[in-house]
């Protein structure tokens, strides 16, 4: 889900990182109707990669696995239902979503089948909400990063350029400020800041500087006709406020600082065997997802280069993995064009954490 886009998928640049791809929908697909449409990614790919599995069996009744896993960002429960269906009766699923809109999605799934178990939190809470269930170890997890479709197609989220509705952006509703406190406190300088780092916007300060002239931030519509008007240099086909609108979503939410606390987290908590996979959908997540794996299953740690004899470092992930959702997903889907799919398996070495 979340992203955007038309036809194929987008080529790896040169450092093999998905391109330049935005959470926030271009104009055509944010013109879609605002019906609660959700089209799962990678749908297949990730359930079978966090099984263990090349493919999915035809028939999952035959070869259902057991054991506990973890669907991160349960959204509407596209992979959490599939999951379910490959799982034995005995395993478990734990789901977990900051947003309370899914999280009464996910009530309606758990009061109808008793392997799924609800974690309205941050995934980056994973280690304590485990202990708290009394779960030492899992045998998969799986994340869909970023925004869902219902949230983006909801304009009183704050999430839409294309909707309007109150400047708000939070996943989680019921904890924390809504951006637009932020916007009225925060100092042009240290929001050029944010909208440089978190949506890699060239033309922060001049966006920053407009953003701050306003009078209210009581209107996405408003925010973005601002942006817009600041923004010198627009791009066919991408809505000048993509970057922007984007940038902040991600600083309100913290979303690569749970990112980063998820990664580390899934290496202790995933026992032998277990997998590990993870769709993003820009490139500043899929960079630290890949240069995690690149670190625990290379042993490449890049502060290591400069040594002349650099440490044995513990490989606690081997066989990663990257896929792309197919040609025909892209075509159907044109939210998956900017998505990649990324994950490897946990070795059996102990974990030891950094400092
Ligand atoms: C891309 S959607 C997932 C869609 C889901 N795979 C499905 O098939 O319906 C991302 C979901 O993750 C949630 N989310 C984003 N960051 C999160 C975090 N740090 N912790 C928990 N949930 C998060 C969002 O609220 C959203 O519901």
């Amino acid at each position: 889900m979340s992203s955007s886009n038309s036809n194929a998928h987008s080529a790896p640049t040169a450092d093999n990182t998905a391109m330049p791809a935005t959470e926030m929908p271009t104009d055509a697909a944010h013109a879609t109707p605002p019906a609660f449409v959700h089209d799962t990614v990678l749908l297949e790919e990730t359930v079978a990669a966090v099984l263990g599995k090349k493919s999915l069996p035809k028939t999952p009744d035959a070869v259902r696995s057991s054991g506990v896993f973890i669907d991160a960002t349960f959204g509407r429960g596209g992979h959490s239902r599939l999951l379910l269906e490959h799982l034995a009766d005995d395993a478990l699923l734990i789901v977990f979503d900051k947003d309370p809109e899914a999280i009464a999605v996910a009530e309606a799934l758990a009061a109808q089948d008793a392997r799924v178990r609800i974690v309205h939190d941050s995934f980056a809470s994973m280690n304590d909400s485990l202990k708290a269930l009394g779960i030492e170890k899992v045998d998969g997890i799986m994340a869909d990063l970023g925004v869902s479709s219902p949230q983006l197609d909801d304009g009183s989220r704050g999430f839409s350029f294309m909707r309007d509705g109150a400047v708000d952006m939070r996943m989680d509703t019921s904890r924390g400020e809504p951006i637009s406190a932020w916007l009225e406190r925060v100092d042009a300088d240290t929001l050029a800041d944010v909208l440089y780092e978190f949506g890699e916007e060239r033309h922060s300060r001049r966006i920053a500087r407009a953003i701050k002239a306003m009078d209210s931030y009581d209107s996405t519509l408003a925010l973005a006709a601002v942006i817009k008007e600041a923004h010198p240099n627009w791009q066919k086909g991408k809505h000048p406020a993509t970057q922007s609108f984007q940038a902040l979503r991600i600083f309100i939410n913290n979303e690569l600082g749970d990112v980063d606390d998820f990664l580390v987290q899934s290496i202790g908590v995933l026992a032998e065997g277990g997998r590990l996979a993870v769709i993003s959908f820009h490139s500043l997540e899929d960079r630290r997802i890949k240069q995690f794996l690149q670190r625990h299953s290379k042993g490449q740690y890049p502060e290591d280069q400069a040594l002349p004899m650099p440490p044995v470092r513990p490989r606690y992930f081997n066989k990663p993995f990257r896929v792309a959702p197919s040609s025909s997903e892209v075509k159907g889907n044109p939210r998956a064009r900017s998505a990649w799919l990324r994950g490897a398996m946990r070795t059996a070495v102990a974990y030891v954490p950094e400092d």
